[in-house]
Order: C-alpha cells, then structure tokens, then sequence
C-alpha cells in the first residue's frame, strides 16, 4: 500500500503540554498536525481559537491542517492563515461561497481543502475540484472525538479517487474521524492519502509515537 500521511489532530491532546504534545508528533514522523476549530453554531463543541494555532505555529515547522467547523468561514479564513495555518479547509456545508474562499486561500500560497459531512455527496465538488488542493471526507460527524465510523465514508472515499485520478487533479484526499488501526487500512484502500486521528494517538493505551507507528504499520501491513 502506498504510505500515507499521518495527522494528529490536537482536539484529543494534553493541552496543558501543548508544545510537548507537538514536538512528540513530530518526532515519531507525523506530517500534519491537524487543529479542529469548533465555533458553539456550525457544531454545538466550542474548542480551538487563534492563540492556540500560533501557539502551534511556534512549537513546530509541520504543516498546519486547520478544520474550521464555523458558519460564516469566509470571515475566519484570513486570520487562521495570519497565525499560520498551512492548509485551510472548510466545510462545504458552511460556506456559500467556496470558490472565492479557494481563491482567497490560494492568493495568499496556501493549500485549499473543502471538507464534505457524513450526509453531503462527494459530487458536490465536482466543479470545484481542479482547484482543491485537499479534500477532507468525514468518518463521523463533526463535533467531538472518539465517535464510531460511519461506513458510508468508505465509497465516497472511491468516487472521489476515481474522479481525482481520472482527470489528473492534484487534490489529495484526507479521512477525519473514527480513524483506527482497523478502520484506517480500509481508507487507505479506498484512496486516502492522509489519516486525521486524535482518539487512536492520544491516549493512556500507548504513547503518542507508539500510535502514530502503529496506525502506520497497519496500513502499511495492506497488501498494495
Ligand atoms: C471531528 C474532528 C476530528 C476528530 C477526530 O469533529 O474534526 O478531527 O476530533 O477524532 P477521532 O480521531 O477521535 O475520531
Ligand atoms: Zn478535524
């Protein structure tokens, strides 16, 4: 199986040894760190703000995968980008404009992903996606970590494969939620290029590098 990218995402972390949580991702070879910002309206959760992305931005040179879960993201993105954020993702079902919110990204050379709900098709983005640089299928429904896996992420991660591959677009494709050792193989089978996890890394099972190597080692265990 061809290696994916491994994006710990800090929602589950020990913030009170944020930058130590961090650099552990970082030393045990995670790519991204993925920071889910929960606004109390788009999703009931209200958990990261700006300060805490620059926080981020000083403790590691990884690239930023920011999950803005907020209605109105067009009036977010400029400052997530500001403080640092790499790759600036929305939820398809948040924004009325999302083209404009790709172009404003990518005038600033940062990377544009469109994140799609449980319930939102993946030929949504069928006019879009020649433009993304990333798309984000959920595995659960946004809101909270340690839920269940939601099946029906698995063909939508095929279309879009199929449709990305197809046409030689360059968007890769990210899964987010209800990632584990079991469940993170059979995306990548399906087409996935990058794991978001934050329940399966950070935990009092094993230490962060342990599950980042694990969550590897399981997809790498696939035969290709
Ligand atoms: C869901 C968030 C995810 C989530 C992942 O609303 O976008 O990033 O925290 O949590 P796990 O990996 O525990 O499902
Ligand atoms: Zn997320």
């Amino acid at each position: 199986m061809k290696p994916v990218k491994i994006a710990p995402s800090i929602v589950s972390a020990d913030l009170g040894h944020l930058a130590d949580q961090v650099k552990q991702c970082e030393d045990a070879g995670a790519e991204y760190i993925h920071i889910d910002i929960m606004d109390g309206r788009f999703v009931p959760a209200i958990t990261i703000g700006w300060p805490i992305v620059e926080a981020v931005r000083r403790a590691t040179g990884l690239v930023l995968d920011i999950h803005l879960m907020v209605v109105e993201p067009e009036k977010q993105i400029g400052r997530f980008m500001d403080v640092g954020g790499d790759i600036i993702n929305v939820h398809w079902e948040a924004a009325t404009h999302p083209h404009r919110i790709v172009q404003e990204v990518h005038a600033r050379d940062r990377r544009a992903g469109i994140c799609l709900n449980p319930g939102t098709p993946p030929d949504v983005l069928n006019a879009i996606l020649p433009d993304l640089d990333q798309v984000m299928v959920m595995g659960v429904n946004p809101g909270a970590s340690g839920q269940s896996f939601i099946e029906s992420a698995l063909p939508k991660i095929e279309a879009l494969r199929q449709t990305i591959d197809a046409n030689g677009y360059r968007a890769e494709i990210e899964i987010d939620g209800g990632v584990t050792t079991a469940t993170g193989p059979r995306c990548a089978a399906a087409g996935a290029d990058v794991m978001v996890a934050a329940s399966a890394i950070f935990n009092a099972k094993a230490s962060i590098a342990q599950n980042i190597k694990s969550l590897r080692d399981s997809v790498a265990a696939l035969k290709a």
